[in-house]
């Protein structure tokens, strides 16, 4: 099986729209009209949710107005909460089904003409060169073999000084990576790097880094209060936990583990187009 099918077979669900407006309704939420805060996180598919993405986002200097592009978009949560900027946002993401939930969980947030989304890989980027003001990649670049390759058609697509944002998890220390983890089952679709080499990636690219963070301590710090929560009112009605389905405990754990452990952290890399 190629990685393409064997990772849109990891992410399909196959009900996660129905399960969600399920959870919604049980809420008492008007399916209709929703607005990000029903969600609960459940569409922001990464270490620390959505505090993470506004955390990310403060560092970017947004204008209203900007074009950008989420590579990987998941659900939509991070490109939504781009748009609640001001900005003008382009998802694309692998998975046929996460398009479809994206796209209907913005519609039923009335966010249709600000977020827009598409099914397509991120090594084939099929926009004009000089496109987008910035790109973001958040938890994604661990299912992409050649990081290489695909910053190189990121830096095509954004316009001179454009930035490119990453937030994906990093090796940070040596160590054997315990699956399944949340992006994959095993190592065939699991394609964890340095931060060394996302830098030597981006600088064959044609991009400057201009800042970057290990983002370990704040990543321990949102488990450790996701488990207080949980121990004290018991999980949350609505939860990636039910994007993630039967094996999500397994492999949220195992990832809070190699976080604890400081073999893993999830690290941010800002670069700018030259
Ligand atoms: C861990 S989720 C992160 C989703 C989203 N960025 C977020 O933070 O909420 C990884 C996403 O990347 C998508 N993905 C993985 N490889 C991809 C590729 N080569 N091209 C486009 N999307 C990809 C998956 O379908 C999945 O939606």
């Amino acid at each position: 099986m190629s990685v393409e099918a064997s990772l849109t077979e990891h992410y399909t669900h196959g009900g996660l729209e129905a399960a969600l407006l399920a959870a919604l309704t049980a809420m008492g939420r008007d399916v209709e009209h929703l607005s990000p805060a029903d969600l609960m996180g459940a569409d922001e598919f990464h270490v620390g949710g959505a505090a993470a993405t506004k955390e990310l986002a403060a560092r970017l200097d947004l204008k209203p107005g900007m074009k950008l592009l989420d590579l990987g978009s998941g659900l939509g949560g991070p490109a939504r909460h781009l748009a609640g900027l001001g900005c003008e946002v382009t998802g694309i993401d692998l998975t046929p089904e996460y398009v479809a939930v994206a796209e209907s969980l913005t519609r039923r947030m009335g966010m249709s003409a600000q977020v827009s989304f598409r099914q397509a890989n991120a090594d084939r980027l099929e926009f004009p060169d000089g496109s987008f003001d910035g790109v973001t990649l958040l938890h994604v670049g661990m299912n992409v073999p050649d990081k290489a390759g695909m910053f190189a058609a990121i830096h095509k697509v954004l316009k001179p000084g454009g930035f490119f944002a990453i937030y994906d998890v990093m090796q940070v220390a040596a160590g054997e990576i315990e699956f399944p983890m949340p992006w994959s089952p095993g190592p065939a679709s699991s394609f964890v790097e340095t931060p060394d080499a996302y830098r030597a990636a981006l600088a064959a690219a044609g991009f400057t880094i201009a800042a970057e963070q290990d983002r370990g301590d704040f990543a321990r710090a949102f488990f450790a209060a996701q488990r207080a929560r949980i121990a004290e009112g018991g999980p949350p009605p609505i939860s990636l936990g039910l994007v993630l389905g039967m094996t999500g405990p397994k492999k949220i754990a195992n990832l809070a583990g190699m976080i604890a452990r400081g073999v893993l952290a999830p690290y941010e890399i800002i670069a700018r187009r030259g």
